[in-house]
């Protein structure tokens, strides 16, 4: 019988406890053991819960318990969830995680103890939710140079953003109710800044590269900015406005960047709605491949983790090769290595926009005293110099290709 035990009994720790209940002769049959919770930290009280007697408030209860072989932390947060997970391993138990926070900022270190412990750090759950990305990645691809990611990856702007246009919510409703429904982080700035996604594809850029890519080196921009005309304007031009996660490969280097960008309709990430992500992989022997499905919630998240509860049941001792190294030289490209057309409002004059952009797609403006225009593909360093030559910029969106 395996032991395991969960550590935060929040949205996804309850998901967790709920799938271990319900699904335990499925759990068993697939681990080749029966899995049985030990033990569930938090915080909070649970008095009335119907198995109070497995919460615990102090970690050493795990730490210090022999039986105890996998761990679900699903706390979130750097600290204590960095100090839990390295007493953890270096305790020689595997620990199994949706803390994507902890994941892209010493998830090199977690992963070289891991390594050096014999024992599994895995994070199925860090990105795409219930989505099955990271194996895919590391395993089912591995006989390609991946090229490319480019992906929808928070679900809590996918959500809001769907919100807004299909159902004219306001951002700070449709906010609230993402809250509601469990999607959100609990500073939900996360999301809507564009930093969970930042953590997310650094992440996936850093298992396709098998070097670690830092997100504090990926220029972030959140959809706080995008307004509903925006929208309007993105439907004229046959796409749609979405948060993208974006990562390319070029001559050993990473480019990545993470922006509201306007997708084509004719590209399938433009379908991808509600608190649904998608993540699209290029490889130079598969081409295009795609992954869908619920990026955020209680028991997508939950199916993740234990997934990776079942696979460290099944291999106790066998570190697993989900894995990336420290680079030893600076391996990302530079915020000008990838051009990209752009969308422009702005309430200057045609005289002077065609004066610093040369040639452009003019689009009708839907409202009076405002231009809006596509460039040709662009350098960050080119449009941000061109754009100061103009008196009033309102949108400045990329143009995913
Ligand atoms: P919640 O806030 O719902 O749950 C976290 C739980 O952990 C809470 O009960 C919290 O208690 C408890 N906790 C916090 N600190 C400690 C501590 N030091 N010791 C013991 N318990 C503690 O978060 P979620 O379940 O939503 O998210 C958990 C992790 O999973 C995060 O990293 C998140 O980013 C990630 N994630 C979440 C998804 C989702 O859809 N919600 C999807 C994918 C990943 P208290 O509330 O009292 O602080
Ligand atoms: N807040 C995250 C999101 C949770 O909305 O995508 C899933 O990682």
């Amino acid at each position: 019988m395996a032991k395991v035990a969960i550590m935060g009994f929040g949205t996804v720790g309850s998901g967790v406890y709920e799938i271990i209940r319900t699904n335990a002769g499925k759990l068993a049959q697939n681990a080749g053991d029966t899995v049985e919770l030990k033990y569930i930290l938090d915080i909070r009280d649970f008095p009335d819960h119907p198995k109070k007697e497995l919460f615990t408030k102090d970690f050493n209860d795990i730490l210090n318990d022999e039986e105890v072989t996998v761990v679900a932390e699903v706390m979130g947060g750097l600290h204590p969830a960095y100090e839990f997970t390295k007493s953890l391993l270096l305790a020689g138990k595997s620990v199994v995680t949706s803390n994507k926070e902890l994941v892209a900022t010493y998830g090199t270190e977690l992963l070289e103890i891991a390594r050096n412990k014999n024992v599994n750090y895995m994070f199925e759950a860090s990105v795409g939710g219930g989505i099955p990305i990271i194996r895919p990645i590391h395993q089912c691809l591995t006989a390609n140079n991946i090229t490319k990611i480019a992906g929808i990856l928070n679900g809590t702007t996918n959500y809001i953003l769907y919100q807004m246009i299909t159902n004219g919510k306001s951002f700070d409703t449709a906010l609230k109710n993402a809250q509601d429904n469990g999607y959100a982080e609990r500073n939900p700035a996360a999301d809507i800044e564009g930093h969970d996604a930042c953590r997310k594809i650094a992440i996936l850029a850093s298992l396709a590269s098998r070097e670690a890519v830092d997100y504090s080196d990926i220029p972030t921009e959140g959809i706080v900015g995008i307004t509903l005309d925006d929208v309007k304007y993105a439907s004229e031009l046959d796409c749609v406005i979405k948060l993208i996660g974006y990562a390319e490969f070029m001559d050993g280097k990473v480019y990545s960047i993470v922006a509201p960008m306007l997708v084509k309709k004719t590209d399938p990430l433009s379908g991808v709605n509600d608190v649904f992500n998608a993540i699209k992989v290029t490889g130079d022997c598969v081409g295009d491949v795609m992954f869908y499905g619920a990026g955020a919630g209680k028991l997508p998240t939950a199916s993740a983790v234990v997934a990776d509860i079942v696979d460290s049941v099944k291999h106790k001792v066998r570190s697993k090769k989900f894995t990336w190294y420290k680079p030893e030289t600076d391996i990302m490209a530079g915020k000008d290595a990838k051009k990209f057309e752009y969308f422009i409002r702005t309430g200057d004059s045609i005289e002077n926009v065609k004066k610093s952009f040369g040639e452009i797609t003019h689009t009708d403006s839907i409202s009076a005293g405002e231009l809006a225009f596509v460039t040709r593909p662009l350098t960050a360093s080119e449009v941000e110099a061109k754009s100061k030559e103009l008196s009033d910029i309102m949108t400045c969106i990329r143009i995913l290709d």
